[in-house]
């Protein structure tokens, strides 16, 4: 896939942040103005957009949920299902219109959506108005780009080849749990999936890096952090340290941050050793999201993800059997070109064996410039989602019949915040990443309590203090 305005990719190691902030200090050009910051897509862009609202702070903006009150608008963009691409010109539409009274109004474009060629040409002919895009990995020009904004588009997106960022600062979600990126990228090429061309080919991060980072985090009293990555298990392998993704994850547990959780886990890569390490220490989550995809061969093989049902099996019951009280989520996709009607029966099978404690379904959605796009499909959409429909019907009997399974339990439970529908309530997670609503008042929001569980419903359980 060609990517618009293609540059030369470096290696960045200087902060980039620090840079930014001498000249700030001169410029301070957007005190008193305001931002709106919307975020689409996966954990990635969610810790992706701390970064950028770090840049935004710093330029003096300060944050509005009111769009129409903005004084720049960013819009941080997800392209792995088509139906984001008509979220996003949605939104625009909006920008737009708003932009005719107020035509100061700064519009921001950034994300995976921008790495795609044919969304920049599309807002380079259509959307004129929109006044920066930037792409997943210069993130750090966006405050240049938005000091130098002259409302001329500025369409400035670097290829695939990225950079490994280091000492990047973010202005967190939260004080209580935080993202901690350990890799750039993806190299595993699913035949369906846009990310490896979004976000460039796999790059680890430093060991020595990331644990300085997480030893900050514990230092902030930060109570958990998330090994962020497409594909952690596979981290180090582009490295030439000897390092993988169970050495790491050792010594992240050694540090002694009371909780230590980890996306996305690709099967293929996932080695005994780390099912021993998780079950070894006790501020290592029990909890793994373990995509499946399809649970028939011939799509697995088409989708060129490396394992056959039968592999996915034996490791999906590895770690039931070695990891104690351990929860199990996934991702599957219905619907891959061509897909029989056994090969959904394949999956029903295999969700049934697995009993998720809960699944992200979605109907395959073709992605310009992936292998998978270009093959031709015979089966209907209304197929589709009727298989969708079936699917969604299993998973929720067994994510409600695992979460049964905890009523009258104690379960210690990290406390994150109030609950919104009821302000007797405070929200948290479990061990195992179960959302639990707890009548409690606020003073132990960020501590990890003992909670019996007293209710479940498919999604969340309800308890109490103990
Ligand atoms: N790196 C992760 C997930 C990345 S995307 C992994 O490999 O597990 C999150 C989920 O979106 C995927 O697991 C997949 O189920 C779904 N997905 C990705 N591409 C898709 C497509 N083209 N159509 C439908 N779903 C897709
Ligand atoms: Fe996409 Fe596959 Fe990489 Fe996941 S492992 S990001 S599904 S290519
Ligand atoms: Fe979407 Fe990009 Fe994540 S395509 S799912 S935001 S890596």
């Amino acid at each position: 896939m060609n990517m618009p305005n293609m540059q030369e990719a470096k290696i960045r190691t200087k902060n980039p942040v620090k840079h930014i902030e001498q000249d700030l200090k001169l410029e301070e050009k957007f005190k008193g103005k305001k931002y709106f910051l919307r975020t689409y897509g996966c954990q990635m862009n969610v810790h992706d957009s701390e970064e950028i609202r770090r840049y935004l702070e710093l330029l003096g903006f300060e944050g509005t949920e009111v769009l129409e009150e903005a004084d720049i608008v960013v819009l941080n963009t997800c392209a792995i299902r088509e139906n984001a691409h008509d979220k996003v010109f949605g939104f625009l539409g909006r920008c737009k219109h708003i932009k005719r009274d107020k035509p100061e109004l700064i519009v921001a474009i950034g994300g995976c959506m921008s790495q795609e060629e044919s969304v920049a040409n599309e807002i380079k002919n259509k959307h004129p108005y929109v006044d920066i895009v930037f792409g997943t990995h210069n993130i750090n020009e966006l405050p240049k780009m938005i000091l130098e904004c002259n409302h001329k588009q500025n369409i400035n997106v670097y290829s695939y080849e990225g950079n490994v960022y280091e000492n990047i600062e973010y202005s967190r979600d939260s004080k209580i749990t935080a993202w901690v990126n350990i890799m750039y990228g993806c190299d595993k090429f699913c035949t369906y999936c846009i990310v490896p061309y979004t976000r460039g080919k796999q790059r680890s991060r430093k060991i020595d890096k990331i644990l300085e980072e997480v030893q900050t985090l514990k230092e902030e009293g930060y109570q958990e952090i998330t090994l962020l990555g497409q594909n952690v298990n596979a981290y180090g392998k582009d490295l030439e340290d000897n390092v993988d993704f169970a050495t790491l994850l050792e010594e992240t547990a050694k540090i002694g941050i009371p909780r230590i959780r980890f996306v996305t886990s690709h099967p293929w890569d996932f080695t005994d050793e780390m099912i021993d390490l998780i079950a070894k220490y006790p501020n290592i989550m029990p909890y793994i999201h373990l995509p499946l995809q399809s649970g028939s061969n011939n799509i697995l093989k088409l989708m060129g993800r490396r394992y056959t049902k039968e592999e996915y099996l034996e490791l999906f019951h590895k770690i039931k059997e070695k990891i104690p009280n351990v929860a199990v989520t996934t991702d599957i996709i219905v619907g891959f070109p061509n897909e029989s009607e056994q090969d959904f029966l394949d999956t029903l099978e295999v969700a049934n064996e697995c009993k998720y404690d809960g699944a992200f379904t979605f109907i395959y959605s073709p992605r310009e410039g992936t292998p998978a796009s270009k093959i031709k499909d015979s089966v209907s959409l209304k197929e589709k989602e009727e298989r969708l429909q079936k699917l969604n019907v299993l998973v929720n009997e067994y994510s409600l019949e695992n979460n049964k399974k905890y009523i009258n339990r104690v379960e210690n439970v990290l406390i994150l915040g109030e609950s919104e529908k009821d302000k007797n309530k405070v929200y948290g997670y479990t061990e195992t990443m179960k959302l639990v609503n707890v009548k409690a008042d606020n003073s132990v929001i960020g501590k990890i309590v003992p909670v019996l569980i007293t209710d479940a419903k498919s999604f969340s359980l309800d308890g109490i203090i103990n």
